[in-house]
């Protein structure tokens, strides 16, 4: 190591679910390494994942992840004790799994000597856009889209969000994980129905797809929401799907996967419209699984220009769970520590129990 190597080095866990992901980051934004463990196969069979078999599969995979780590280390001759802070994933998620992270993240802070630095899944989402060289700026609106969350946030400054939509039921990937089994199609069903939506969008000229959105046999969410409110709903629908398909002889597959897209589309962009000019932001972050998608994304896109809104998502691949988001949070609060500190504030499903409890 250079003597004079002024970087900040940190170490990111992220065990919230059913990707165990172990990285290491410098400054907030350069990836040295983001080794992941996805457990989806092993979860496919039961078209969800299991909590137990995620936890004891987080602590089978974490060791040999930590150790890509340490070799990555070694190899740029940067000693664990160079490191500035160790960050790990610690709300919301399945407790089982986020123990694994935790526990582990608290004995390579111990051994470094270096703080342990608490983080919200959901918040770590939204800064995911610092790993591919953009700079967060605030205010913002956070839109956050995953398997188990869906939410807006008034996002105001490190560490201080505020939830301003929240889901009343499902969240928008479990529902479409949820509409891509009852079509037959695989799992996760994201990636799934979009593939679908997509070879179905492709076959129709722009006057007949417009044509059919009109047609949309399933219906519109939250319809009589009013401009101020942001509420998401993913649940009717996914059952309006279940009865559709109960009567339907003959249902195209393509052709559902495509209206079910353009319902939750439509109550996104609107929700997005509205928050945007409520509260009159000029910047849009939008992550989490669901934001892989690449016509949700263009939308969104397209959305924020009319606005003259800023627009900022991570590629897929950083949409998804990892190690890295939770270091790039980790250092935000390192490089903040006046930051407000209000992780049960970001989601209200919060179910684990608070950092000092633990000690
Ligand atoms: O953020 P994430 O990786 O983790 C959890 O919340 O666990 O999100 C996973 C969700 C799944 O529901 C998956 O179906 C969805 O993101 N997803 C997608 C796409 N890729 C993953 N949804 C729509 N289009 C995609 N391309």
């Amino acid at each position: 190591m250079n003597q004079n190597d002024n970087n900040i080095y940190g170490i990111g866990i992220e065990s919230s679910c059913d990707d165990t992901g172990v990285a290491l980051v410098q400054n907030g934004q350069q990836i040295i390494a983001n080794p992941l463990y996805n457990q989806t196969e092993l979860h496919s069979e039961y078209s969800g994942v299991v909590p137990e078999l995620a936890g004891r599969t987080h602590l089978e995979k974490f060791p040999a992840l930590f150790g890509e780590i340490l070799k990555e280390l070694e190899k740029r001759h940067i000693p664990l004790t160079k490191l500035s802070y160790v960050a790990t994933t610690v709300r919301p998620g399945l407790v089982g799994s986020l123990l694994v992270g935790y526990y582990g993240a608290r004995a390579i802070a111990r051994a470094a000597r270096v703080p342990l630095i608490p983080v919200h899944h959901l918040e770590a989402h939204l800064y995911a856009p610092m790993l591919e060289e953009k700079t967060i700026e605030w205010p913002a609106l956070g839109l956050l889209l995953s398997g188990g969350n869906s939410a807006l946030y008034h996002m105001k400054g490190p560490g201080d969000l505020t939830v301003i939509g929240d889901t009343l039921d499902d969240a928008c990937g479990e529902a479409l994980d949820k509409a891509a089994s009852l079509l037959g199609l695989g799992y996760p069903g994201g990636p799934f129905m979009e593939r679908a939506a997509a070879e179905f969008a492709l076959q129709k000229t722009p006057q007949e797809l417009e044509k059919l959105r009109r047609q949309n046999p399933l219906p519109k969410i939250l319809k009589e929401q009013g401009s101020e409110k942001y509420r998401f709903s993913f649940s009717g629908i996914k059952t309006a799907l279940y009865y559709y398909l109960q009567k339907e002889k003959s249902p195209e597959v393509g052709f559902l996967a495509w209206a079910f897209q353009e319902r939750l589309f439509e109550i996104i962009l609107r929700n997005t419209r509205h928050a945007l000019e409520n509260f009159g932001l000029k910047r849009l972050i939008a992550a989490g699984g669901v934001m892989a998608n690449r016509e949700l994304k263009k939308r969104l896109q397209e959305l924020a220009s009319q606005m003259g809104a800023d627009f900022l998502s991570p590629s897929p691949a950083l949409c998804t769970d990892n190690g890295a988001m939770v270091a790039a949070a980790g250092y935000l609060y390192h490089t903040h520590p006046e930051a407000p500190r209000q992780p049960d504030e970001v989601s209200p499903k919060n179910n684990f129990p608070r950092l000092e409890d633990l000690k």
